[in-house]
């Protein structure tokens, strides 16, 4: 008797699941508030909020298509190769669910079964920061305008001693109007705060700004090292609403307390050798750098202009075997992101970092409006460039640094490395190496 209402209930449940239709109530509002709410919001940098039905409904077909082709949550890199912490793309399954729901007719369902809205944080997501950088300018964002060109912000700094910081969160004031930034420490001043000039002149490149981006946080036992004297900088692409508004971009850092054993450090690879033919399709340049430290890498990232198109990084192990680091096979100018890996990548001392990047300067590159230009290295996005860089520990580093607030009160016996010795060959040395050499 028992067995036989099992079956019965059983049988009952699979039917009403075939045939009940999917509801935005029931089965999308979840996926969309984990993940398109944290853009797709009012204030938020997306031209339409997805947390209500009301809102949602006119966007069906598009939602179909863009989940589908997966252009939507934006995302680039084959998370089927390498898992990675901020991946923001939806499971097949999800994928599967919007577009049933959608060919069923998009219905919205009972108000009853719609989950909690989740909560935003129009203050600092990371808590009270334990220092605030202020941007020494403000800038006006004219309206609707989509081509403001990037904007070179410097922060007011007075860093009198090395700072070690834990974590750090990028808060703009007006969260609609920035599309993304890039965020890096330089010893002095220049007119530009790209990541390439930043390492090119002995600093580096500290984070980036997307839309929805979380705060960042070191693991345990590492910390970043805004060293004595240096200039903090970002450099911002704006894109223009309906009314212009005044952004001011902070910096909120915490402070590293307790034992740090490991500094994060950035490695990366340069090149400035384009000449790309018109309606090329695919244009590739190899690059490399030599780690002359064992080290566990962390992160990935890259920057092309318009006509990049794809990359992949993997690191050569001396006795040739490979690593993959990140596979990117659709990169999106308009969607650069720093990959950061679930499992860090530990490779040995001569290991060579590789890169294979890919161009398309042809009309079936969306985002190259003239295919018939000849493109060669500059800072124009018609220009093209290609800098890569990845954020590593060095591998058996313990610099048994006692830190309060910040700031090192003492060394512990014994300590490996020095965090600011040269234990990873840097990008001008690779630079030379590699001009010299080709
Ligand atoms: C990181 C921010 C971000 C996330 C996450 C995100 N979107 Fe978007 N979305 C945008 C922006 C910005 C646009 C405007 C077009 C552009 O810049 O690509 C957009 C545009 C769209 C469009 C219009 C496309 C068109 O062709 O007009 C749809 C539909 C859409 N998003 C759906 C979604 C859905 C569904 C999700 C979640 C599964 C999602 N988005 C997640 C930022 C985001």
């Amino acid at each position: 008797m028992k067995l036989i209402i099992t079956l019965a209930s059983l049988f009952a449940i699979t039917v009403s699941h075939a045939e009940e239709n999917l509801t935005f109530s029931k089965d999308i509002a979840p996926i969309f508030y984990e993940n398109c709410v944290n853009c797709h919001r009012p204030g938020e940098i997306a031209p339409f909020s997805l947390l209500d039905y009301e809102s949602t409904r006119p966007w069906a077909r598009s939602i179909r298509r863009v989940v589908n082709d997966r252009t939507m949550p934006p995302w680039h890199a084959d998370s089927s190769k390498t898992k990675f912490l901020n991946d923001r793309s939806l499971s097949e399954d999800e994928v599967q669910k919007i577009v049933q729901w959608v060919t069923q007719g998009a219905e919205k369902g009972n108000d009853s079964d719609l989950p909690k809205v989740p909560k935003f944080h129009d203050t600092w997501a990371m808590g009270e920061p334990d220092l605030i950088f202020h941007p020494e300018r403000d800038f006006e964002v004219p309206a609707d305008d989509q081509e403001i060109p990037y904007q070179t912000i410097y922060y007011v700094t007075d860093i009198k001693e090395d700072l070690y910081i834990s974590g750090w969160e990028i808060r703009p004031t007006e969260r609609a109007s920035v599309h993304h930034a890039n965020l890096v420490y330089q010893p002095q001043r220049t007119d530009n705060v790209g990541i390439v000039t930043a390492v090119m002149t002995g600093g580096a490149y500290i984070g980036s700004y997307l839309p929805g981006a979380r705060p960042y946080r070191y693991p345990e036992g590492t910390a970043y090292l805004l060293p004595k004297g240096c200039q903090i900088g970002i450099s911002v692409h704006y894109v223009g609403q309906k009314e212009p508004v005044t952004d001011h971009i902070m910096f909120g850092v915490q402070f590293a307390q307790g034992r740090v054993d490991k500094v994060i450090r950035t490695i990366g690879t340069y090149h400035s050798k384009f000449d790309i033919a018109p309606n090329e399709e695919e244009y590739v340049v190899e690059t490399e750098a030599t780690l002359l430290q064992p080290v566990d890498i962390l992160s990935s990232g890259i920057h092309m202009h318009l006509r990049g198109s794809a990359y992949t990084t993997t690191a050569i192990l001396p006795d040739g075997s490979k690593k993959l680091i990140t596979d990117v096979p659709t990169y999106d100018f308009n969607w650069q992101s720093n990959y950061e890996l679930a499992e860090p990548v530990s490779v040995p001392k001569g290991t060579k970092y590789h890169v294979r990047a890919v161009w398309n300067n042809s009309k079936s590159n969306p985002n190259v409006t003239d295919p018939s230009m000849r493109i060669r290295y500059g800072l124009w996005t018609d220009d093209e460039m290609l800098n890569t860089w990845s954020h590593v520990t060095v591998t058996g580093e313990k610099l048994g640094l006692e830190v309060k607030d910040g700031h090192v009160v003492r060394v512990a016996e014994g300590a490996i490395g020095s965090p600011k010795s040269q234990l990873v060959q840097t990008l001008p040395v690779q630079v030379n190496a590699q001009e010299q050499s080709d």
